[in-house]
């Protein structure tokens, strides 16, 4: 199982992006989180900014969209160049082909579960995408505590995509850090979403290099 490390802007400097996103140069990935203070209570940024950020970023672009009406929304931020466009089950109305038509438009897609959302109605869906958020704090705001309730569900997805054959990444994300990264990882995610634990460290890139050497030690030992 690949360790994708993906950092969350959300707890960057907004004011200095682009000098925030060369800070993650050593990462696989950078999460960028679209909220529009109707499906979580807060507002971030949206899809001109996205569009800047996809062409100076130093790593593919992992967009969260924790908006209403992604079956409306979501195709621009694959059109933008969006690497992968992750939209909320509890939002879309046709999650089948919603995700069909972010394949189609050259990006990963991604369905993403609120915390009180299971996953059993969806292990059908899988094959029709490439990652499984299992959200590990409420969405709306970085900074939160994770939450180990979760971590059955996230045990649960990674047995599912194992049991199917495929090869769909489970991404975790909220109060991932060197505390929780490896209960994370041991459950079965390979993706890890670290905004305030990255951002927060001064040395950016060992916040990275951390997390991912615990992850990939969690998965060499990983209990099933
Ligand atoms: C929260 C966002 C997260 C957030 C995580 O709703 O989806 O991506 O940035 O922040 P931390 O890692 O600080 O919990
Ligand atoms: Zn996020």
């Amino acid at each position: 199982m690949d360790v994708v490390i993906s950092p969350s802007i959300l707890s960057a400097d907004f004011m200095n992006l682009e000098r925030e996103l060369a800070r993650i140069a050593a990462a696989d990935m950078v999460h960028v989180d679209v909220m529009d203070n109707h499906f979580v209570p807060n507002l971030t940024l949206g899809l001109p900014v996205v569009e800047k950020i996809v062409r100076v970023a130093p790593v593919p672009v992992d967009t969260h969209l924790m908006i209403e009406d992604p079956d409306r929304w979501a195709p621009g931020f694959a059109e933008a160049g969006a690497a992968s466009v992750t939209f909320h089950a509890e939002a879309a109305r046709a999650p089948v082909r919603l995700a069909r038509e972010l394949r189609r438009l050259g990006a990963r897609a991604g369905l993403a579960l609120r915390p009180a959302t299971p996953v059993e109605p969806f292990v059908d869906l899988l094959p029709e995408i490439d990652m499984l958020l299992v959200m590990t704090v409420e969405p709306g705001f970085g900074g939160q505590a994770f939450l180990d309730v979760t971590l059955p569900k996230i045990r649960r997805a990674r047995r599912a995509v194992e049991e199917a054959g495929l090869d769909v990444w489970v991404q975790v994300d909220g109060g991932v850090s060197a505390e929780t990264v490896e209960r994370a990882a041991d459950a079965g995610a390979n993706v890890f979403v670290a905004g305030s634990a990255v951002y927060g460290a001064d040395d950016a890139a060992g916040a990275i290099g951390e997390l991912r050497c615990l992850a990939a030690g969690a998965h060499a030992h990983r209990s099933r």
